[in-house]
């Protein structure tokens, strides 16, 4: 080899070695900025170490625990009634589609499917009643259809316009 290629090697080996160096020096600097930024711990870990540690029943008694239990469900009940439940919609057949359908589409608990021959004898009650037992609840021999579909948010109209729906629609 000659004399500069020589040269050119030595300076060349130079600047790598340097610029290996400046790489580590900016690694070690990335970790070290990363381990200055706290971490947000995971809300799912933390929920699972609260579900762990929670006690096992909670103590009810006195004063404070039966009325305590009873305001909280009558506050939920109160909250539920007052949210309008699927944006207030008056359209049977979102209504029906989220909620209704569930039982009445299939049948199941023997829920009265969508077919004309299961209504003829219902809708001979009345369509307020078949409205009032919606509202309500109603246990006939075929099953138990509960209060407003299970949903107490769904206010009477709303009710209403799903079960005039449904008879609209029977096949
Ligand atoms: C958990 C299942 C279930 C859901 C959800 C449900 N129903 Fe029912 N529904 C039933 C069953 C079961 C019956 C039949 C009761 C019987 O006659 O024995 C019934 C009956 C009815 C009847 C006829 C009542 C009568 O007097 O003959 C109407 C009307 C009705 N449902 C409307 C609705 C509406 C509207 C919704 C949604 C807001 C709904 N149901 C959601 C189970 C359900």
């Amino acid at each position: 080899m000659r004399n500069h290629d020589l040269q050119f090697l030595k300076h060349f080996s130079m600047v790598i070695v340097f610029l290996m160096g400046v790489t580590v020096v900016l690694l070690i600097g990335a970790f070290y900025a990363h381990s200055l930024h706290p971490v947000d711990p995971d809300p799912r870990a933390e929920a699972r170490v609260a579900e762990r540690i929670r006690p096992v029943g909670g103590v009810y008694a006195g004063e404070t625990g039966a009325a305590a239990i009873a305001a909280a469900a009558e506050a939920a009940a109160a909250l539920a009634a007052s949210q309008v439940a699927y944006d207030g919609t008056l359209d049977g057949s979102v209504i029906y589609a989220q909620l209704c359908g569930a039982c009445h589409t299939n049948g199941a608990g023997g829920a009265p499917t969508l077919d004309r021959a299961h209504w003829d004898a219902r809708i001979a009650k009345g369509v307020d009643t078949l409205v009032k037992h919606a509202i309500e609840g109603f246990q006939g021999e075929a099953g138990l259809m509960p209060a407003r579909g299970g949903n107490p948010s769904l206010n009477d109209a709303q009710v209403e316009a799903t079960v005039k729906w449904m008879i609209d629609n029977l096949k």
